[in-house]
């Protein structure tokens, strides 16, 4: 194939020791990247002998630095398992202005016990508006107003110097339609239209829209856009201007390959995997969580084993429950695909406890998800740059003698602030009228009630925090939460969001995306204070490695939420308090778990509960980890 890397002499000119290294991780993960393709190409055996070039190509110029973290990481492999295991996110313009402006916060960030720093969307995208940059018109450069790639090599060592490990988001559902793939296949190039899905006509599309749900239905209705220089409806299941890749084609993945391995090679070293679920198409279907997906993700896994082992992939796939645990690995996929995937389900049962003050729905959902692969770890979060959509099944609901369509509408009305009663100041991010479906955006401080003055706010949002911590995973902290910074007054005045630079289509996500400022102001210092105490007994607490199973139990008090985590050392129950008001968890439970009341410390205070009349005593939205 023209261009392509010929891996002889790649392996050639490589020194005895790089080029044994390299055969023997082409032995051990080519089984996976052939098994993976198998599943998706005619040609796969032409594909793979494709990639484990490429992958040689990259690993031929990977620094030596690099090259010792692969080792420590192959050596170490549940290093992002550990409790000392905590992440954030963020902008990094909203963060620190510029990549080298985020090296100078990372004093803010190694405080707070932080190993791992996500930062959103940082590759060069389409002018605004650009879905907060989820439409890249060039993945090997970064945004010019943050800096250029040896400003992402410089921030990459920095953090990892420090300890943190750099993530970044790899968009692979779509590109920007100014991308050169999409500029190409809009000049007329047929093999570039090859790389998209564009139908001349509607037939297709509808039939493939009789099952398709939409994701904005407010701002870009349908799935399809007609675009008039492609002469042709291209399909966009986001906004008109991001189009859809045609993963069926094998090129796609060898150029996603390739931009693995460059960024690999820059010093990255978790790939979010962007919108995954909707990287396959098959018609009748949602287009969501596919079986091909897996195999996608399994190959692109399997040529980074073999180049840069050192790198993680994390898969957002923002689905209901019943199909998340099949990004971390099931059946044929176990233990070949991402290492990490978001707990959304644990996230949308959070919001749900705390608005109902009930624990059983979320532990009846909970406990419905088959384990986590031991090798894998969630990552749990309150809140990220997006909204929230209210993923509880019917099912679940019912299971609780809830009713699911009832349910959803109540917590989108308690959030929006429009329950009677309600303490929150969300917003309602994309109504759809069919479904009635309607999510919510919002800080985390806003949905707690801070802005509205509730004296329980604070009490709530530590809450949260103690609950995506102790669940074991890696807790990923959402930029300024741990201050509680509240929505963001001027979320549609701001460059990315003005009227004029979006269409008029305002995206009220931007609410909960304010800028941090610097320096930390005193009304976040006790906030922060909780979360950094809550971080530092994390890492002191062995039970919360992610190998360990979050079970959760039957709450014995509605009020409860119960999470046993059996660690060799012991076992770890983790209680928390979803009501504003005292309640208990009692004794007999620390028994049946094998737990000695009399030695029970809890680990965030390190100190005894307060036990009386055969309970331990919880004050409103109170968290304890309790081991003995
Ligand atoms: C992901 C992002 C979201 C974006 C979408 C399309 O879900 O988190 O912000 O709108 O993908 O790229």
């Amino acid at each position: 194939m023209a261009g392509m890397p010929d891996l002889q002499t790649t392996l050639a000119a490589l020194p005895s020791h790089r080029r044994e290294m390299f055969e023997a991780r082409v032995e051990r993960w080519r089984p996976d990247l052939e098994a993976a393709l198998a599943l998706l190409y005619d040609d796969h055996t032409e594909v793979a002998d494709r990639l484990v070039a490429q992958a040689a190509a990259a690993f031929a110029v990977r620094d030596e630095e690099l090259h010792h973290l692969d080792l420590r990481r192959l050596l170490e492999p549940d290093w992002f398992q550990k409790p000392s295991m905590v992440g954030y996110a963020a902008y990094a313009d909203r963060f620190a202005g510029t990549l080298a402006g985020v090296a100078e916060h990372i004093d803010h960030l190694a405080d707070l016990g932080v190993c791992y720093l996500h930062l959103m969307p940082l590759l060069q995208p389409r002018p605004a508006p650009n879905d907060g940059g989820y439409a890249v018109a060039d993945y090997t450069r970064v945004r010019e107003d943050l800096g250029t790639v040896d400003d992402l090599r410089a921030l990459a060592r920095t953090l990892r110097g420090q300890g943190i490990s750099l993530c970044i988001d790899l968009v692979l559902n779509h590109v920007a339609r100014e991308h050169p793939w999409a500029a190409a296949a809009r000049a007329g190039d047929p093999r570039m239209r090859d790389w998209f899905w564009v139908f001349p006509d509607r037939k297709v599309p509808d039939a493939y829209e009789r099952t398709l749900p939409e994701v904005f239905p407010d701002f870009a209705p349908g799935s399809f856009s007609w675009d008039e220089e492609v002469r042709g409806w291209v399909w966009t299941t986001f906004n008109d201007y991001q189009w859809d890749l045609n993963w069926s084609n094998p090129e796609v993945l060898c150029a996603f390959a390739d931009i693995i391995l460059g960024h690999a090679n820059n010093g990255v070293e978790v790939f979010r995997l962007d919108a995954i679920a909707f990287t396959w198409k098959r018609m009748g279907t949602s287009c969501q969580n596919q079986p091909e997906v897996h195999a996608l993700t399994q190959a692109l896994r399997a040529v980074a084993r073999i180049a840069c082992p050192a790198v993680l992939f994390k898969a957002e796939a923002i689905v209901g429950p019943a199909d998340l645990l099949a990004y971390l690995g099931q059946g044929e996929h176990h233990g070949k695909v991402s290492d990490l995937a978001y707990h959304n389900s644990l996230m949308v049962q959070i919001w749900s406890m705390l608005a109902s003050k009930d624990a059983r729905l979320a532990a009846h959902a909970l406990q419905q998800l088959p384990p986590a692969p031991t090798s894998t770890a969630w990552i749990t979060y309150v809140r990220c740059h997006d909204d929230i959509g209210w993923a509880i099944s019917d099912e679940d609901a019912a299971a609780t003698g809830l009713d699911g369509h009832a349910h959803r509408a109540f917590l989108s009305d308690f959030y929006a602030g429009e329950f009677p009663g309600s303490w929150a100041e969300g917003l309602v991010f994309q109504e759809n009228p069919q479904t009635r479906d309607r999510r919510i955006s919002g800080s985390l401080a806003s949905l707690c009630g801070l802005g509205k003055g509730d004296p329980m706010a604070v009490r709530r949002i530590l809450l949260a925090h103690a609950v995506i911590l102790g669940y074991g995973g890696v807790p990923v902290i959402w930029m300024g939460d741990e201050i509680a910074l509240l929505n963001d007054p001027s979320w549609d005045q701001q460059p990315e969001t003005a009227p004029e630079r979006t269409g008029g289509r305002a995206d009220n996500r931007w609410v909960h995306r304010p800028r941090m400022p610097w320096p930390v102001p005193e009304s976040g210092s006790k906030v922060l204070d909780g979360v950094r105490r809550l971080v530092r007994a994390r890492a002191a607490t062995p039970h919360l490695h992610a190998s360990v199973q979050a079970e959760v139990l039957t709450p014995r008090d509605n009020g409860v939420f119960l999470v046993a985590r059996r660690h060799p050392l012991g076992t770890l129950l983790g209680a928390y308090n979803v009501m504003p008001e005292p309640r208990h968890v009692p004794v007999d439970l620390l028994h049946d778990l094998g737990l000695d009341p009399a030695a029970v410390v809890d680990r965030i205070s390190g100190y005894p509960p307060f036990v009386r009349e055969g309970a331990v005593q919880l004050a409103p939205y109170e968290a304890l980890w309790m081991t003995s």
